[in-house]
C-alpha cells in the first residue's frame, strides 16, 4: 500500500503578513514547513509538497501551488499516481505528531474513507448577520474545530477533487470535498496545540510550544 503525503505550502500568508511566503518564516529556528515534513517523511513512502509562487524549486515532489488551497492539493495530487492512501497535512500546523497521524491511518478501515483531526469546540458558536445581529446559538455538544492531518484514500480524494475553480476556492478543507463526493469520514480527537499558524500571535505561541 503506497502512503503518500500531501503538503500544501502555496499560500502567501498574507494574515501573518511576514517578508516571505508563510511556509519558510523561521518558527523555532527553522522554516515552518520543516517541522511538517520531519512528521510527514517519518510515516509517508514520499510526501509532495505544493509551493507558493515564486519558488523555482521544482521538482517530483515539488509541484506549483494553486489559486486556492484545494488547487495546490489537487496539484499535489496529480503528482502521486502511484498513492493507494493520502495524507494530507498543512504546512502552517508545525505541531502535529506521528502518533496523530498514525491514529488517522488506523481509522482507515472497510467503510470509511477518511479520518480527519479535530477537537471538540470549547467557545460558544453563533451565527451571525451581516449586520451583527445574532441569529441563533448552535448546540457546542456535536460541534468540532477540524485540523490537519487528513488521510483519505486515494481514489475518492482524486475524485473529490474533480471540481471546478469556484467550487475547490470555497472548500477550506479536503473534507469537505470529500464528503460532497460522498465519502464517510470519521473525526479523530486531536489536541488543541496543533494549531495553525494564521497570525503573528500563533508564530510566538508555536515557537514556545515547539520549545518545550
Ligand atoms: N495553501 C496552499 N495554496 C493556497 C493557499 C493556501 O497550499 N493557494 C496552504 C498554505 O500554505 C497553508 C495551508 O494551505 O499551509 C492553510 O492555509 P492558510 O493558513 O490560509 O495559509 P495562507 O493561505 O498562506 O494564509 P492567508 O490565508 O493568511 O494568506
Ligand atoms: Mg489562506
Amino acid at each position: 500500500m503506497a502512503l503518500v503525503g500531501i503538503v500544501p505550502a502555496g499560500g502567501s500568508g498574507e494574515r501573518l503578513g511576514a517578508d516571505r511566503p508563510k511556509a519558510f518564516v523561521v518558527c523555532a529556528g527553522r522554516p515552518l514547513i520543516e517541522w511538517s515534513l520531519d512528521v510527514l517523511e517519518s510515516v509517508c513512502d514520499r510526501v509532495v509538497v505544493a509551493m507558493p509562487d515564486g519558488c523555482d524549486d521544482e521538482g517530483p515532489d515539488r509541484v506549483r501551488g494553486g489559486e486556492s488551497r484545494s488547487a495546490s492539493v489537487r496539484n499535489a495530487v496529480a503528482a502521486a499516481d502511484e498513492a493507494d492512501v493520502f495524507v494530507v497535512h498543512d504546512a502552517a500546523r508545525p505541531l502535529v505528531t506521528r502518533e496523530l497521524v498514525e491514529r488517522c491511518l488506523a481509522a482507515i478501515e472497510p467503510g470509511i474513507d477518511g479520518a480527519i483531526a479535530a477537537v471538540p469546540m470549547t467557545d460558544t458558536v453563533k451565527e451571525v448577520a451581516a449586520d451583527g445581529r445574532v441569529l441563533r446559538t448552535l448546540d457546542r455538544s456535536t460541534l468540532w474545530a477540524v485540523q490537519t492531518p487528513q488521510v483519505f484514500r486515494a481514489d475518492i480524494l482524486r475524485r473529490a477533487l474533480e471540481r471546478d475553480a469556484a467550487a475547490l476556492a470555497a472548500a477550506t478543507d479536503d473534507a469537505w470535498l470529500v464528503d460532497d463526493a460522498g465519502g464517510v469520514i470519521t473525526v479523530i480527537e486531536s489536541f488543541p496545540e496543533n494549531l495553525k499558524v494564521t497570525r503573528e500571535s500563533d508564530l510566538r505561541i508555536a515557537e514556545a510550544l515547539l520549545a518545550h
